[in-house]
C-alpha cells in the first residue's frame, strides 16, 4: 500500500473520481462542495492523496488550506465543512497566508471498508499536513455511527464512550489517531431541495410537513410541503489534530469568530 499526493502523481486524477456507492445521493448535494471539488485538482493537489494497492485506488482524502487567525483550540466555527471550504477558496483568492488545515474528506472504496484503511489515511493525511509546514489539521467530522441516532443532540451522542473513547466508529478513529474534540459545529452542511428533489435523492414520498428521517442522515431533514422544500442541516464534529510543534503565526486576515 502506498499514499501518494495528487500533485506527485497528477495522472491519477481520473481515479480520485471512482469511488461508486460511497456517498448517499443526497449527501452529495450541498452546493458549497462544488466550490471545492470543482477547483481542488488545480488549487490544491498537494492536499489531496490517494492510497494505492498495486494500480488500484482503494481510498482517498480531501484536505484544504486556510487563512484563520482564531486559536483552534479554543473552538472552531458552528459552520465546520461549508467554512471550512468557503475560507479555505478565499484565502486562495486573496493570497492570504493560510494558517491551518481543515480535513475535507476520507474515503475508502467499498469493498475494502473494516481493514484499517482508515487510520492508515488519516495518517497520511497528518504527515503530509506536517510535511507541508502546517502544525494544526482539524477536521469537521462526521460521526459515522450517528444515523442510528437521528433524534439524539450530537452533544449527547458524543456522551456515549467506552473507557474513554468515543463510541462512534470514525471518531475513535481520530481520537486514536492523537486528535483532539473541540466543539460541535451545528450548522456544518447545508442540503435544500424541492419536494421532487428528495423523492429523487431518497425514494422518500416527502408529503408530511415537519421532520423526516433519511437513511444515512445525522439528524431529521425538515420537510415544509405547503412551501415545496425540505432542509437538512448536518451537525458535524471539530477534531483538532497537532500534526507539529511550531503553530504558524495567527493571520490577521480571514478573521471570523467562532458561532459566525
Ligand atoms: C468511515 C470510513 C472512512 C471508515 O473506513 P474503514 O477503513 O472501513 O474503517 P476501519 O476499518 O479503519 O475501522 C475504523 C473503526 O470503525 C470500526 N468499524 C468498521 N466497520 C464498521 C461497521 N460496519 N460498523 C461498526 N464499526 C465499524 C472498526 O472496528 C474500527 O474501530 P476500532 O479500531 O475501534 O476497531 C469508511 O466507512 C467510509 O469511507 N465511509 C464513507 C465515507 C465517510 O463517511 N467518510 C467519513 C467522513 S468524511
Amino acid at each position: 500500500m502506498e499514499t501518494v499526493t495528487l500533485a506527485e502523481r497528477p495522472e491519477l486524477v481520473d481515479k480520485l473520481w471512482k469511488f461508486p456507492g460511497t456517498w448517499s445521493t443526497f449527501m452529495l448535494q450541498d452546493r458549497t462542495s462544488d466550490l471545492y471539488y470543482d477547483t481542488c485538482v488545480r488549487l490544491f493537489p498537494e492536499f489531496v492523496m490517494l492510497a494505492l494497492d498495486g494500480d488500484r485506488a482503494v481510498a482517498r482524502s480531501f484536505c484544504v488550506p486556510l487563512a484563520w487567525d482564531g486559536d483552534p483550540a479554543s473552538g472552531l466555527p458552528a459552520e465546520g465543512w461549508d467554512w471550512a471550504i468557503r475560507q479555505g477558496v478565499q484565502t486562495r483568492l486573496t493570497g492570504d497566508e493560510p494558517t491551518l488545515v481543515s480535513a475535507l474528506e476520507i474515503t475508502v472504496q467499498v469493498d475494502q471498508r473494516g481493514k484499517g484503511l482508515s487510520r492508515l489515511m488519516l495518517d497520511a493525511m497528518r504527515s503530509n499536513v506536517a510535511a507541508l509546514g502546517f502544525s494544526e489539521l482539524v477536521a469537521p467530522v462526521r460521526p459515522n455511527g450517528k444515523p442510528a441516532y437521528p433524534d439524539e443532540s450530537m452533544e449527547s451522542y458524543l456522551k456515549r464512550t467506552t473507557d474513554g473513547l468515543p463510541d462512534d466508529p470514525w471518531l475513535r478513529v481520530h481520537v486514536r489517531a492523537g486528535g483532539t474534540i473541540v466543539n460541535v459545529a451545528p450548522l456544518s452542511m447545508h442540503i435544500s431541495g424541492t419536494l421532487e428533489q428528495w423523492r429523487e435523492w431518497t425514494g422518500l414520498p416527502f408529503d408530511t410537513r415537519g421532520p423526516i428521517e433519511v437513511p444515512d442522515a445525522l439528524v431529521p431533514v425538515l420537510c415544509e410541503p405547503e412551501h415545496g422544500y425540505a432542509t437538512y442541516v448536518e451537525p458535524n464534529v471539530w477534531v483538532l489534530h497537532r500534526v507539529g510543534d511550531q503553530p504558524r503565526a495567527r493571520s490577521a486576515k480571514g478573521r471570523r469568530s467562532v458561532g459566525d
